[in-house]
């Protein structure tokens, strides 16, 4: 049966540090593309490439030492390309405080073995 949503969740770690002490924006993007890869792939069985990234709000930084929920959902599946909703919260685990730190919208197309996008429907 295709999955339909995908969550990843891990510990902020002192290597996804930007220069003021909380997580780098580029970290909170490679979550974003790496989950919503893997549900792409997990839903059409074929390998996947980014196409397009809709508008990204960072809302609230993340903490180091966080634990970071990344949640992707397909909104829609075209002919090639594949719509996954992804939204990032973190969860501050002594103090039990959650936050909503970012949302994006990305379109991922199949690629076959040749590396031409190739129908997702088969
Ligand atoms: C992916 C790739 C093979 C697509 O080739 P293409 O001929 O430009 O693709 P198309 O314009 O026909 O679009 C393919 C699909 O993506 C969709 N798409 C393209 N541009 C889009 C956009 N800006 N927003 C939403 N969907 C888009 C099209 O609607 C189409 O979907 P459908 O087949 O489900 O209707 C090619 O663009 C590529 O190799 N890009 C580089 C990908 C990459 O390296 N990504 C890693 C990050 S840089």
């Amino acid at each position: 049966m295709k999955k339909h949503t995908l969550q990843l969740s891990f510990l902020a770690q002192t290597t996804d540090v930007n220069y003021r002490g909380t997580v780098h924006g580029g970290k909170v993007m490679k979550w974003i593309d790496e989950a919503g890869y893997a549900l792409a792939a997990q839903h059409t069985q074929k390998y996947c490439v980014t196409k397009f990234v809709d508008d990204i709000e960072f809302k609230n930084p993340i903490s180091i030492g966080d634990l970071v929920l990344v949640e992707a959902s397909v909104l829609r599946s075209g002919t090639t390309s594949i719509r996954i909703h992804v939204t990032v919260a973190s969860e501050n685990l002594i103090e039990g405080e959650r936050k909503d730190n970012c949302a994006c919208d990305i379109v991922f197309v199949a690629l076959d073995e040749q590396g031409n996008k190739i129908a997702i429907t088969a």
